[in-house]
């Protein structure tokens, strides 16, 4: 298969590298509107091919594969044109800037029965693929919560706030991990730079069963900061993505609760038991999600992160932009 990159700034090498990792792959084609990064592209991978002009590398017949590494407000315009002309689209995340956009995009690749993949790459990486078997195991019992923290200084985007350039990866832990949909989004959110895109913001999302979500965003933060804790009835879980070797800790902690008629108050009493670090699959999650695309495409399969999954998040995202606007006010989601 030919694929041809868009994109080739901060993150569209270590997709041209992953791709050119796999035996399917023929060639990979670079594409940039700066020809100062194409120049980059050619002196990191040895022999590739290079073009400014991306309709006409689209166009090729044959290219099988188009992948988008552009800015989120490019990627419907781009993702069209491929899925039009034919072409098994793979997305970076978040798969669009609006529902509207991403509803076109899966109605398209329906309709031409093409892979559409969105990259919501931390659903390749070993911890939450382990983190994924836990919760299907039962062992945490039922979810109370799902709470998350993804802040550093920078990397500023252009042409989002930092909930659309953060948040759609905890998201997507999130939607894959406990598969169930929010009722409703409220969220809040600043802007320091004078550009009008908020650089701090928190998220909340509403579930039923009691189930709540809290999301903490920031790109002015002096360190970084990449923890989720999930709590449940039978045990609790603190993943921080930092940690070199035991990002998973489960906690076989929790709260007991009993409420009799006899007494008034109802009684708490607390569970303090072992914790377990699981060992975790090393693999680079992109080699695992670009392996993963391929494999759907040769077997006509959907992917894990397909066009429904990236529509998920954009519905979440788009409700979180109207909430913001409105100081917070609560958003329904159905
Ligand atoms: N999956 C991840 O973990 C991850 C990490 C970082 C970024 N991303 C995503 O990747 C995308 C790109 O982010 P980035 O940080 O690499 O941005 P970037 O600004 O560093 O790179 C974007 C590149 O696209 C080029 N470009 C812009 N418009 C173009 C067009 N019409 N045709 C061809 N080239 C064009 C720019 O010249 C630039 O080189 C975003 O969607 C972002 O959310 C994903």
């Amino acid at each position: 298969m030919k694929v041809a990159v868009i994109g080739a700034g901060y993150w569209g090498p270590n997709l041209i590298r992953n791709f050119l990792m796999l035996d399917e792959v023929e060639a990979v084609v670079a594409c940039d509107l700066d020809e100062g990064r194409l120049a980059k592209m050619r002196k990191l991978f040895h022999g590739i091919e290079t073009s400014t002009n991306y309709d006409e590398v689209i166009a090729r017949p044959d290219m099988d594969i188009v992948v988008i590494a552009t800015p989120v407000s490019t990627h419907h315009e781009i993702a069209k044109k491929a899925l039009v002309g034919g072409k098994h689209c793979f997305i970076e995340k978040p798969m669009t800037a609006s529902v509207a956009e991403a509803e076109e995009l899966l109605a398209i690749a329906k309709t031409k029965s093409l892979t559409l993949f969105v990259d919501h790459t931390f659903i390749y990486t070993g911890a939450v693929r382990k983190m994924k078997e836990i919760i299907t195991s039962g062992r945490l019992g039922d979810i109370y919560y799902f709470d998350s923290v993804r802040i550093n200084l920078g990397l500023f985007q252009h042409d989002v706030n930092v909930i659309w350039d953060l948040a759609p990866h905890d998201l997507s832990i999130m939607d894959y991990l406990l598969e169930q949909k929010a009722i409703s989004v409220s969220a809040i959110g600043t802007c320091h730079v004078g550009n009008g895109l908020e650089d701090i913001a928190y998220l909340t999302l509403e579930f039923e069963n009691n189930l709540i979500a809290h999301f903490h965003v920031n790109w002015l933060a002096p360190t970084k900061i990449r923890k989720t804790l999930i709590g449940g009835t039978k045990s609790m879980i603190v993943y921080d993505d930092t940690e070199a070797s035991e990002k998973v800790k489960i906690y076989d902690k929790g709260i007991d609760v009993t409420s009799r008629e006899d007494v008034y108050d109802t009684l708490v009493q607390y569970r303090t038991g072992d914790m377990l670090s699981p060992k975790l699959d090393q693999e680079e999650a992109l080699a695992v999600g670009t392996r993963h695309f391929i494999n759907c495409i040769l077997t006509g399969t959907k992917p894990l992160t397909g066009g429904e999954a990236g529509l998920n998040v954009v519905r979440i995202l788009e409700a979180s932009a109207i909430s913001i606007k409105n100081r917070g006010q609560l958003v329904e989601l159905q």
